[in-house]
């Protein structure tokens, strides 16, 4: 499986090391994929996890003050990259995401595109209008790349569980669009619960915020996971 570590903006320089020292401790089968802040990139020295960013521009290189470009990214071995996330989405329109996604697949960085219902019972319409955008302006080659993760934003940070039915449901509406990409699942997740989660068939992977902080919470989380 693919384990998002979305260190959203946390760590200090010290911080962050001292953290990078203890999660070089972790053993796993599984993808583990770091995105720390931007600044960390070029301390990052993990051989147990890969590299992931939080954010990507929408433009390339050149004037654009205080952008970071998918070419300089894959200047640092960046593998995946988060688009659309809950928190960013107020500040990004479609067509920006959509921009975002595109300049990711020019350089060949896997863009992971977070989706979620703001209210639990408007899961499917919220989700169709993400879904018909992308269906209808990505390439086939750009769509063929994507990965969605299914982040219901009010499960978001919020410890609120959501249900296997809820993230099978969601799954089946992302399928009708993308039947052959992975769907990854993020929101609240913790060392208990994922015990459940694993247990949905169509969930290639998990999206962690929080709890990414928490070497010990982490390591457990990872030991559930495996058992
Ligand atoms: P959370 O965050 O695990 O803290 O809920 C998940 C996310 O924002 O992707």
């Amino acid at each position: 499986m693919i384990i998002i570590l979305n260190n959203k903006c946390n760590f200090t320089k010290e911080e962050f090391l001292i953290y990078q020292q203890k999660l070089s401790t972790i053993t796993t089968s599984h993808e583990l994929v770091l995105c720390p802040s931007y600044p960390h990139f070029s301390l990052f020295s993990l051989s147990n996890c890969v590299l992931g960013s939080q954010n990507v521009a929408t433009n390339g290189m050149g004037p654009y003050t205080g952008e970071v470009s998918a070419e300089q990214l894959k200047s640092y071995d960046v593998k995946y990259a988060l688009v659309g996330h809950s928190e960013r989405r107020k500040k990004e329109t479609p067509k920006e995401m959509l921009e975002k996604i595109q300049q990711l697949c020019k350089v060949g960085i896997i863009p992971i595109f977070c989706l979620g219902e703001e209210a639990k019972e408007k899961q499917q319409r919220e989700l169709e209008k993400d879904l018909l955008f992308l269906d209808n302006y990505l390439t086939s080659k750009e769509k063929e790349q994507l990965i969605l993760a299914y982040e219901p934003v009010w499960a978001i940070g919020s410890g609120k569980l959501t249900s296997q039915e809820h993230i099978e449901s969601a799954s089946r509406t992302i399928k009708k669009y993308f039947p052959n990409n992975k769907i990854l699942y993020g929101g609240s997740i913790d060392q208990e619960n994922i015990s459940i989660l694993k247990q949905c068939s169509t969930i290639a992977g998990f999206l962690i915020g929080g709890l990414s902080l928490e070497i010990e919470n982490l390591k457990k989380l990872l030991e559930n996971l495996e058992n």
